[in-house]
């Protein structure tokens, strides 16, 4: 059977992919953000995931105002990334596996989670950058199934439903016959407000209590609205609800295993973190 090996989470900025291209990784401005990441990569060595699930919100690809999913799942055998520009080069595509994303699906939508399902899919940079940052030779060493989450147009689904996404998401991948290894990522935050007149909006304590609930209390977050989250993270920060579709697909013990955390990254506080099965 199937197994969750553990889970990353980490902030998705698009500037990150113009630091790459520039190999601008020692430079200050970026070092303190960069050197988060070998440590991730030294575990990902050890427990060799098969398969990425990667959670993360479609910045207008796939879905825009007029049409929003509340979740979908990609069913694809490739995914390409057709992030929003910047003139950066181009990372290889992305292998699927349908079959286990059909499988998902099943899983899900038997567990009453009503989804879209997507046989087209392209990926933007909440999927493609936090895969760079993984494995920068972008020499993808494992299939991925992209799960997309509205954190995008109201209304939101609450953190305490995308905490049971991750609860179910962890029954189905569980539920895959083969003997595969599983590493499910999370996308987005920490606090961060691109638009408006609070446009630069930052909240350390709150994503300081974040990250520690993501540990200890896991359903810490689920007490808000998703109306509190914005207010308390920024209209973008709340893609923290990608942190906790991740978070539930974990058991209620984890252990820490790394975590960084970095303000600013252009508008965005950045966190990181990998959490291990108890
Ligand atoms: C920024 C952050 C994001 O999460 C995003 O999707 C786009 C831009 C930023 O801070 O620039
Ligand atoms: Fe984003």
């Amino acid at each position: 059977m199937a197994k969750i090996v553990g889970a990353i989470t980490t902030s998705h900025v698009p500037a990150i992919g113009g630091a790459i291209a520039k190999g601008l990784q020692q430079d200050p401005y970026w070092k303190p953000f960069f050197d988060g990441f070998p440590h991730v990569r030294e575990w990902l060595a050890k427990v060799k995931p098969d398969v990425v699930v990667l959670v993360y919100n479609d910045h207008g690809l796939n879905f825009f105002l007029d049409k929003m999913p509340t979740f979908a799942v990609g069913a694809c055998d490739s995914y390409s990334n057709a992030d929003e520009g910047w003139g950066i080069p181009q990372t290889a595509p992305f292998k699927g596996d349908s079959e286990l994303s059909w499988h998902l699906i099943e899983h899900l939508v038997k567990e009453d989670f009503d989804l879209t399902t997507c046989q087209e899919m392209v990926v933007d940079h909440a999927f493609t950058l936090p895969m760079a940052l993984c494995w920068p030779d972008q020499k993808w060493p494992v299939r991925v199934v992209p799960v997309v989450v509205n954190t995008v147009q109201a209304p939101l689904p609450s953190a305490a439903r995308c905490y049971k996404l991750g609860q179910a998401l962890a029954r189905a991948i569980e539920s895959w016959p083969k003997d595969e290894r599983v590493v499910v990522m999370g996308t987005g935050g920490l606090s961060h407000q691109l638009d408006g007149e609070r446009a630069g909006f930052i909240n350390k304590d709150f994503d300081e209590t974040f990250m520690a609930s993501m540990v200890d209390d896991p359903a810490w977050a689920t007490k808000y609205s998703t109306t509190e989250l914005v207010e308390l993270s920024g209209t973008q920060g709340v893609e923290l609800l990608n942190w906790m579709v991740a978070r539930g697909a974990l058991p209620e013990k984890v252990r820490k295993e790394h975590s960084n955390y970095h303000i600013p990254i252009s508008n965005t506080a950045t966190g990181l973190m990998v959490l291990e099965p108890v």
